[in-house]
């Protein structure tokens, strides 16, 4: 307990029919979390006494997903019983009997919401001594939205459904935006009379601030000046735009802590990852995940980073690179694909059309051009020719190939796994190296050249290459 007497309800039941998708609409992503996850999230700032989740569709799905980021969360399952109402009443069942706070409801599809917006509608709520507060907002288009309807002395009356609105009704600009404070009493005493006698069928928590005023008591409303807060996600377009405002919201905090970012609109940066100051973004760059980038570092252009972890004035060009480590003042790309347990040295360098996967790639090595780097340990100091591959895999096991301090490899090696090349080691040209190669030893695998003279105008006569060589011969 924290003694801040609050519980929180996550509404996560519904199908989300809008979406069409096989995935249920509050996994579907932005940001690198699912949407519930970012209202989860929030809440966890929020420190209240108890976080509830309500689930009903897919719910071994939605509980799959979030179980694990958010071991807090309590979920509760709802019953056959339709609507808001119903789901709210089910988590305040599943509240401990001595509860006695305040219930702030959230929409699992509201992922807008910050944790200061809920934080200053809470003390509104608390100020005004209500028995309930509705989050609303002034809308151009109030379409779809339940209508906050108005008494004469201008208190909150009651919601009004899109669906069950009259003309007048549905002319109503002031929306709810599906989040609300309740005393907990209140929701006790007025869950049970609210019914399924409107165009849905189903159990409307929007009834509840109409049954209060009815006995007479207070209902108030919290107008909310940033209408994007409310925003919420019924269908793709909505899923695309609620991610662009959250991508823009994001992408202008790592500003103001002195990232430089050329543009903003194609820019991604997820909610987890951290940014340095005097870190540079160039244009169409996405930073996944759990990806942190330290000061100085240039990112870009189109360049994908997912859970990774970027040095200090490191340079990552047109790069795809997933779990690796990038050490400080080290350059990657152009082209360069970096896959899981990929962890490049300081100042070390991969460089165009380079792919690596388990690789450490120690201290100032350099794998400059076209080359595939699997499952080895490189040490430091070493050059890895152009196209110099690891052939890691026989079809059954992946071996590993180790290259020790100040090794360079002649272009087009074929590192057979599992060899070690020791200390200072050089390989010739096209150099098939099955066998471990001593310190300091130069391994030659190619058969020795032997050119046969006048092959082409004896075996290709007439062709180009024939005349070409005849002048040739005829000029010396
Ligand atoms: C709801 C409000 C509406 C408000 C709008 C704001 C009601 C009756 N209407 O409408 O006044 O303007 O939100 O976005 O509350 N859910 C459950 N169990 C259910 C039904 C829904 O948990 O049985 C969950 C959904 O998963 C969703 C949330 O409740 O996260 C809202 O449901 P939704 O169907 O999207 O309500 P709206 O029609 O948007
Ligand atoms: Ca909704």
């Amino acid at each position: 307990m924290t003694g801040n007497n609050l519980a929180i309800i996550i509404l996560a039941a519904g199908q989300g029919t809008r979406m069409r998708s096989r995935l249920p609409k509050v996994l579907h992503a932005i940001g690198g979390r699912p949407l519930v996850g970012h209202v989860l999230t929030t809440a966890g700032r929020l420190e209240a006494d108890h976080v509830e989740v309500v689930v009903r569709h897919e719910r071994e799905q939605v509980v799959a997903a979030l179980a694990e980021d958010y071991p807090d969360a309590v979920f509760i399952d709802q019953d056959e019983v339709p609507g808001t109402g119903r789901a709210v009443q089910v988590a305040v069942d599943a509240l401990p009997a001595d509860f006695d706070g305040d219930v702030l409801v959230l929409s699992g599809d509201c992922p807008l919401a910050d944790a200061d917006t809920l934080r200053s509608f809470l003390d509104a709520h608390r100020a005004a001594e209500a028995e309930a507060t509705l989050m609303t907002a002034v809308v151009e288009d109030p379409t779809g939205y339940g209508r906050v309807i108005r008494d004469a002395d201008g208190g909150v009356d009651r919601v009004v459904e899109q669906k069950d609105a009259t003309a007048d009704e549905a002319s109503v600009s002031e929306i709810n935006a599906g989040m609300y404070v309740f005393r907990v009493g209140t929701l006790r005493k007025y869950l049970p009379s609210v019914g399924v006698d409107n165009a849905q069928g189903e159990m409307y928590l929007t009834d509840v601030p109409g049954l209060l005023r009815r006995d007479g008591s207070r209902v108030a409303a919290s107008v909310v000046s940033d209408v994007t807060v409310t925003y919420g996600v019924n269908d793709r377009a909505q899923l695309a735009e609620v991610g662009r405002l959250l991508n823009r919201r994001i992408v202008r905090r790592w500003q103001l802590e002195g990232v430089t970012v050329i543009d903003p609109a194609t820019t991604w940066i997820d909610d987890d990852a951290t940014l340095a100051p005097d870190v540079t973004i160039l244009p169409n760059t996405h930073i996944l995940r759990a990806t942190s980038i330290a000061e100085g570092a240039i990112i870009g252009p189109d360049t994908t980073l997912v859970d990774c972890e970027v040095g200090e004035d490191a340079i990552v060009r047109r790069t795809d690179a997933t779990l690796a480590v990038i050490g400080a003042e080290a350059t990657v790309g152009p082209f360069s694909f970096l896959r899981p347990g990929t962890v490049l040295g300081a100042r070390g360098k991969i460089g165009a059309y380079v792919e690596t996967k388990n690789a450490e790639i120690g201290e100032g090595s350099k794998v400059p051009h076209l080359s595939y780097v699997g499952d080895a340990t490189i040490g430091r100091g070493v050059n890895l020719g152009a196209s110099t591959i690891t052939a890691n895999y026989d079809d059954v096991n992946k071996h590993r190939t180790i290259v020790e301090d100040e090794v360079h490899t002649g272009s087009h090696t074929t590192l057979v796994a599992p060899v070690r090349l020791g200390a200072g080691a050089k390989t010739g040209a096209g150099a098939v190296v099955r066998k471990d190669v001593p310190a300091g030893s130069l391994a030659m695998s190619v058969a020795p050249q032997r050119n046969i003279e006048g092959w082409v105008e004896k075996n290709r006569a007439g062709t180009g290459a024939a005349d070409a060589a005849a002048r040739t011969r005829v000029a010396e």
